[in-house]
Parts: C-alpha cells; sequence; structure tokens
C-alpha cells in the first residue's frame, strides 16, 4: 500500500461488500469512516472494527462532508447501490429510475467531487468504485441499474483523463453475481438463494474485499483502473431469440 495512505471512507458499510471492505481495510491499518443509514447496525460494525460511523444516506453529500470537515480523506470507496427491482422497462416504476440514477451514478459523482479535490492538492488518493457486470453489458429487467453502471464505469475512464498527473489513482471493481442482500427488494422474501445463489459456487463479500485491499496494495504508480470478478460458474453473453408464429 502507498504507506502515505491513513484514511478511509467507504459507503454501503452496513451490508455485503460494504460491511467486508471496512475490516479488511481496517486491518492494514487504515482510519476507516463507514457510511451507512442503519444505525444499530453501524454502531455493531464500529464495535466490531473500530471504524468510526457516519450515519447518513450517501445522496445526503452535506451531512458526509459536515461529518468529515478537517478530515484528510485518503482513499473513498464508492460502494453504496441498490437494485430496487428487476421489473422490465415498461412496467418499471418511474420513482425506481431516479433512485437507481440518484444512488448508484449520482451520489458518487458528487461524493467524488467533495473530497477529490483535497486529494488532487495533496497528490494522494484513491478513488474505488464498485460497478457491475449489468454496467458492461445488457441483462434483462436491469433497464436502470444496467444504465447507472454503465455511467459510473464511463465516469472512471473520463476521471483518469482529468487525474493524470494528481498521482490519484481510480479503480472500477466489477463484479458478475455477489452472494449479498442486494436483491431484497426485487426478490420475494427468502427466495433469492434459490434463484441466484444456490447449485453454484457463490463470489462472498471477503472476496471482492479482498481485491480491494489488493488493489491498495499495489505501489501508487500502479492503477488498477478496472477489474472485472465473476464467479468460475458464471458466463455472460449468448443471445436469445424469439420465434413468431405468422398472424
Ligand atoms: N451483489 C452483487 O451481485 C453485485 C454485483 C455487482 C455489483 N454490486 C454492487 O456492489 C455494491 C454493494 O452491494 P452489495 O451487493 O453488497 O449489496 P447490499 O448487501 O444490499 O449492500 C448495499 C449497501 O449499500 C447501502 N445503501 C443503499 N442505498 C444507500 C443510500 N441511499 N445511502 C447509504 N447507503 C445506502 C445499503 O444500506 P441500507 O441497508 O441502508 O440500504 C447497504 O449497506 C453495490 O454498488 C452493488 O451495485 C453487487
Amino acid at each position: 500500500m502507498s504507506d502515505s495512505y491513513r484514511v478511509a471512507l467507504v459507503t454501503g458499510a452496513t451490508s455485503g461488500i460494504g460491511r467486508a471492505i471496512v475490516p479488511a481495510l481496517r486491518q492494514r491499518g487504515l482510519i476507516v469512516y463507514a457510511v451507512g443509514r442503519n444505525a444499530g447496525q453501524l454502531a455493531e460494525l464500529s464495535a466490531e472494527t473500530g471504524a468510526l460511523p457516519i450515519e447518513a444516506d450517501v445522496r445526503d453529500v452535506a451531512r458526509i462532508t459536515q461529518a468529515l470537515e478537517g478530515v484528510e480523506v485518503d482513499i473513498l470507496v464508492n460502494n453504496a447501490g441498490i437494485l430496487s427491482t428487476r421489473a422490465a422497462f415498461q412496467d418499471i416504476d418511474p420513482a425506481e429510475i431516479d433512485a437507481m440514477i440518484d444512488i448508484n451514478l449520482k451520489a458518487p459523482m458528487h461524493l467524488t467531487r467533495a473530497f477529490l479535490p483535497g486529494m488532487v492538492a495533496r497528490k494522494r488518493g484513491h478513488l474505488i468504485y464498485l460497478g457491475s457486470s449489468g454496467g458492461q453489458a445488457p441483462y434483462p429487467n436491469m433497464g436502470a441499474y444496467g444504465p447507472s453502471k454503465a455511467g459510473l464505469s464511463l465516469f472512471c475512464d473520463n476521471l483518469r483523463c482529468d487525474l493524470l498527473g494528481s498521482s490519484v489513482r481510480v479503480s472500477e471493481i466489477v463484479p458478475g453475481r455477489v452472494q449479498t442482500a442486494l436483491y431484497r427488494n426485487s426478490i420475494a422474501d427468502g427466495q433469492a438463494n434459490a434463484l441466484l445463489y444456490d447449485g453454484y459456487r457463490a463470489i462472498q463479500p471477503e472476496n471482492i474485499a479482498r481485491i480491494v485491499s489488493d488493489v491498495i496494495d499495489l505501489p501508487v504508480f500502479v492503477d488498477v483502473a478496472r477489474i472485472e470478478v465473476f464467479p468460475t460458474d458464471q458466463a455472460t453473453g449468448g443471445g436469445t431469440m424469439v420465434k413468431f408464429e405468422a398472424p
């Protein structure tokens, strides 16, 4: 790890991948600020890992920056995200379009805008984003989630152009399916395991946390720009055809 990194900020720290990233970064000796909406889960995380809790919605950037006034954030892990519906786009609740774009794309952009000037001034920083395989290729029923993650992916590429010469690294971690609670609102209670995770060897949040940790660990002149991580038992691609009977 760049031995000058001292402070990390992790969003979506109360569940899944973010919940696993926090202890991984604490083990590296970093001071970790953990952003989440659930006070109880944040308190538990804090007691267990020594992370410093910030109870906030990621869309409330002012609240997060206020909590961190005077703190030099070196690593920003933009992990919080939602996949709140799996409806076909013609059936999607319009509010879900805004929610996914706001949380998955706009909030990481605004948090980046808030913390990046300090990183650039110090010539020290690492921006990490949780993208998705759903942002790299089309999938059914992902008409809002996919574009939110595709936008995030292009944002990372744009940032790399703007940050050339600043020593600030930009890494997008692009997982396929990971066994978390991501589908809690889009798949009826108790069915996610049967539908998504049973019957093959699913990636666990700790596996992604290890990758995040390793990406940070590399010398500061090495930037893992984008890394795709799939279960060995998952492949994307192929095509689906529908045959029509002549009327
Ligand atoms: N699991 C997968 O298969 C997979 C694959 C590719 C990419 N990803 C990405 O990985 C990231 C982490 O997801 P996960 O799989 O770990 O899912 P998860 O278990 O549902 O965790 C998501 C976290 O984000 C938080 N969050 C959501 N909306 C928030 C908001 N408005 N403000 C603050 N926190 C908010 C959640 O907190 P609350 O409990 O308060 O909602 C939770 O802590 C997401 O960006 C997701 O898109 C996941």
